[in-house]
């Protein structure tokens, strides 16, 4: 097999995106567009990647790192102007050039790899993946000879309107033997409508010096979208949705309404676990077999047991064991690890914090910057008092400890195993294990006091 490269093209600006954001930084289901393709790609066997970089370039380097290498487009002049940028890396190789815009975050490698193949049994020197869709609006037209085979490739604005009436689309990858392609875009002009150099008239010069160039039309043309504006993007949105949400239920997931289920590209999730509607699963978030998460949850980045049931609940960078029951509306913040049989209730809030085995805190509470160890019970309505103002303190609470309800630990402190802290106390000093500490004000009953007052009619 012959030598293989890519180009991605990423330089834009994105203008009618309207946004302050580099177009290809745009995230779909939670990853920049320009992500998807950079991944993508990886997948084939490709000998070196080259990333054209302009607007947002630090930033586009930043997001794709060290899998690429970079060419600075300082003016966009156009997509060939671009691809010229990689001469140095590129030019005089021998072997097949792959070109993808940064704009089609939904093209997968089944389908590059399916391109290449179509170029290299034609023995091809350009082939242009093209799409037929019903909506050819914006999108450079594929114009056949009368034998069927490509001319040229004519972009909308410069198309007249028989050519606007042709519904086979260019989808802006491409093939291309590289030495062909580098020298063909030294003879790319700029006379055009928007005065650019573009990279599809590559086409018509390599088709006048009567080298064989052909087009791969795929049926799956939802791949090939190129997102210009936020309407694209949620286009775009929705079908990476659809597919991601399709690879958990074909691996065993259940998604109670997946049009309502929210998974960004890099989540895990195991057998026989259920989604209820309004879940939203972010970054690295690996869930374990038989989970039941949802309806209304938001996890984002978090590590979950098998078993684990998480209602109407927020969970951020954190991992959470196995046979936990959290919320509902619980809030699980960063940093925090939760064992395994775990309970969290309702309105309770844990940031910082262990959560040792088969530990409750199960209504009203708010435990921050602590160590809980083994079988405590935190009753309803007690708090970790973990800031002064200044600082932040830990509390620790060992194993088998009862905190009865609406206490205060004032970190830092330390709660010693077994100990029993008395409803309603406020704990500022360490309390050994196995005692019972009373830090409240001691009940007085006045007898009769209603009617020494004399108030009673
Ligand atoms: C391009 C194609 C069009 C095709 C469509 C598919 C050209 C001239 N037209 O049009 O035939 O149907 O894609 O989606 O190529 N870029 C640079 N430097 C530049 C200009 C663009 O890096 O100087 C990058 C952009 O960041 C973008 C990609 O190239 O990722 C495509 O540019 P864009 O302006 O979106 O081209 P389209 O008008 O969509
Ligand atoms: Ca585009």
């Amino acid at each position: 097999m012959s030598n293989r490269y890519a180009v991605i093209l990423a330089a834009g600006q994105g203008t009618r995106m309207k946004s302050k954001l580099y177009k290809v930084l745009h995230q779909v289901c939670g990853k920049p567009m320009v992500q998807h393709v950079v991944d993508q790609i990886t997948k084939l066997d490709i000998e070196e990647m080259v990333t054209i970089i302009g607007h947002g370039a630090e930033m586009v380097k930043a997001q794709i790192g060290d899998k690429s290498l970079y060419a600075l487009q300082e003016q966009q002049l156009g997509t060939a102007h671009a691809v010229i940028q990689a001469q140095e890396m590129l030019a005089g190789k021998k072997g097949t050039t792959i070109v993808v815009c940064g704009d089609t975050p939904l093209i997968r490698a089944e389908t590059m790899e399916a391109l290449f193949n179509h170029h290299q049994e034609l023995a091809a020197k350009a082939t242009i993946l093209t799409a037929r869709i019903e909506d050819p609006t914006g999108y450079g037209r594929i114009i056949r000879n009368e034998s069927g085979l490509v001319e040229k490739i004519v972009e909308h604005k410069d198309a007249t309107d028989a050519e606007r009436a042709i519904k086979e689309i260019n989808t802006g990858t491409y093939c291309f033997d590289n030495e062909a392609l580098f020298e063909a875009l030294t003879k790319v002009s700029n006379d055009n409508v928007q005065g650019e150099y573009y990279l599809p008239d590559v086409i018509e010069i390599l088709k006048e010096q009567g080298e064989i160039v052909t087009a791969f039309q795929t049926d799956k043309f939802e791949e090939t979208i190129g997102v210009n504006d936020r309407i694209a993007l949620s286009t775009a949105e929705r079908i990476m949705r659809n597919r991601i949400n399709e690879e958990h239920m074909r691996n065993g997931v259940t998604l109670i309404d997946p049009d309502n289920t929210y998974i960004e590209t890099d989540v895990q999730i195991g057998q026989d676990t259920v989604i209820y509607p309004g879940t939203i699963l972010k970054g690295r978030t690996i869930i374990g077999s038989d989970c039941q998460i949802g309806p209304h949850s938001e996890i984002d980045t978090c590590e979950i047991g098998n078993g684990t049931v998480i209602r109407q609940s927020t969970a951020n960078k954190s991992s959470i064991g196995a046979n936990v029951n959290i919320g509902p509306f619980a809030h699980i913040r960063p940093d925090s690890a939760i064992q395994d049989e775990v309970k969290i209730g309702n309105f309770v809030e844990i940031k910082k914090a262990v959560f040792g085995k088969g530990s409750k805190a199960s209504h009203l509470s708010y435990i921050g910057d602590a160590e809980v160890g083994n079988n405590v019970n935190i009753g309803c309505g007690s708090i970790t008092v973990n800031y002064d103002g200044k600082n932040k303190y830990l509390t620790k609470i060992e194993d088998d400890v009862f905190v009865g309800c609406n206490s205060n630990l004032v970190a830092p402190v330390t709660v010693g195993k077994g100990a029993y802290v008395a409803a309603g106390s406020t704990i500022t000093m360490d309390v050994p294990g196995e005692a019972l500490s009373i830090a409240r004000a001691k009940q007085v009953n006045k007898e009769n006091y209603v009617q020494k007052l004399n108030l009673k009619k």
